[in-house]
């Protein structure tokens, strides 16, 4: 069945990002009907929302044609879901406020259906007690939020939490609520809230995909890990309450929702980014990290010339990240969980890994060519503890991914409640 977005559109600069929203949820098959603020209008013109859309797009609470073609309480319920992006620090207190003094809070305010919302402001004023107040007083109504991101503002030299979530995180968002079955307002508490579950009040640090290592400005050496096992590991963390910082080299896929992401290329950067995130409760090391770096990388394009036709690369070893983070003494994650990914004797690389990098556990991985592991969507693993080997069935990556931040969650609290 189509899924049916009501998009309310704030005014705010992030509303250009909606017209890849509209674009990309409409690719994926979703209706999307459109209520733009009238400070939307000043950023977005309804004629372009409305030829991404295809669809009438309503602007006004008292426009007779609308509110004779379907008016504004039948507007806010004939959709599964009711998206605010970019929610303004004004529309958010509205909204806290309980006021309905334009369509698009009208119809906030009449709907029986989940809304989401993606603010979008300057760091400060989303750092604002006003918002504060007012996102807190929405979350307990059961609103429910994706983003802001942290990161550089539309303004020159302004940085920090407020950017609008990415279309594709939005979509995810989106995902997430209608997959639960939650199509009312009343239902949604059966979504997790972002910070609440067996892991709230936990630091996750994952890191995840391959990483490119320059030989000159336009070549680099990369390998086909895709991310997917370390985003949906990410995912399942943040799931199940914890704040997820996830490192990521470059991939296709989305950054999950409700994780803080970090996109980096090399492994060095990498290794700076995880040490900026720490401290950690729990490390998850499913990046798969170049072991070396070219030293005589190129700082212009490498040319085929008459005398040197192929040139020699002098490879040096990369920081190794698991096993530096793991004999951290002073910040060590108090569960550190390395992944091997090997094409033949895995469980025996495996154990030798998890003793030679002092990593807790080990997740071990066939990524022989014939397993269709690198890129593909199932994964056979073995988890290697101190206690021994557990081979588990070939799964989805996202189920890998759950049975494994369960077992983390009760782990740590099985250690905490020991050391009472
Ligand atoms: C250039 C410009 C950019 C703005 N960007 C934002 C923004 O990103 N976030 C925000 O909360 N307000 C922003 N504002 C202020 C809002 O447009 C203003 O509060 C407006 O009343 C919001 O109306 P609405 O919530 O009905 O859409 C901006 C204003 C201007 C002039």
């Amino acid at each position: 069945m189509t899924q049916r977005i009501l998009l309310v559109i704030g005014g705010g600069i992030a509303a250009y990002k909606c017209l890849d929203l509209i674009r990309r949820a409409r690719e994926r098959g979703m209706s999307v009907r459109v209520v733009m603020t009238k400070a939307a209008t000043e950023f977005v013109t309804p004629l372009s929302v409305g030829a991404l859309s295809n669809e009438r797009v309503f602007t006004d609470l008292f426009d007779l044609d609308d509110e004779r073609e379907i008016g504004h309480i039948r507007l806010s319920r004939s959709s599964d879901i009711v998206v605010v992006a970019p929610a303004t620090a004004d529309l958010l207190a509205r909204m806290a406020g309980g006021h309905a003094n334009d369509l698009a809070t009208a119809v906030l305010m009449a709907t029986d259906k989940p809304v989401l919302v993606a603010p979008a402001m300057n760091p400060r004023m989303w750092t604002h007690p006003a918002t504060r107040r007012n996102v807190a007083l929405l979350q307990a109504d059961g609103i429910r939020f994706v983003g802001p991101n942290s990161g550089e503002m539309a303004e020159r030299g302004e940085a920090g939490p407020g950017r609008m979530a990415e279309p594709l995180e939005i979509l995810d968002a989106i995902g997430a609520v209608l997959s639960r079955g939650a199509t009312s307002a009343a239902s949604l508490a059966a979504v997790p809230q972002l910070h609440v579950g067996p892991l709230s009040g936990r630091h996750v640090l994952v890191t995840s995909g391959p990483t490119h290592e320059p030989i000159d400005p336009v070549r680099y050496i990369a390998n086909r890990s895709s991310g997917k096992q370390g985003h949906a590991i990410a995912a399942a963390a943040a799931r199940f309450g914890a704040r997820v910082t996830l490192v990521s080299g470059p991939v296709a896929v989305a950054d999950p929702y409700g994780c803080t992401v970090i996109h980096v290329e090399t492994a060095a950067k990498m290794l700076e980014a995880v040490k900026a995130a720490l401290p950690a409760d729990i490390g998850v090391f499913a990046a798969a990290v170049a072991d070396w770096r070219v030293a005589n990388a190129g700082v212009e394009k490498i040319k085929k010339t008459a005398t040197q036709r192929t040139p020699s690369l002098e490879l040096v070893e990369n920081p190794d990240i698991l096993r530096t983070i793991a004999t951290n003494r002073a910040q060590r994650p108090s569960l550190v969980i390395g992944f091997a990914a090997e094409t033949e004797d895995v469980v025996e690389h495996a154990k030798k890994k998890r003793k030679s990098k002092g990593a807790d556990w080990v997740v071990a991985n066939d990524v022989s060519p014939e397993t269709n592991v690198m890129g593909g969507e199932r994964n056979t693993v073995h988890l290697v503890t101190a206690k021994g080997v557990e081979t588990w069935p070939e799964m989805l990556k996202t189920d890998v991914a759950e049975a494994l931040v369960m077992r983390a969650a009760e782990h740590l609290s099985r250690n905490e409640a020991a050391a009472e």
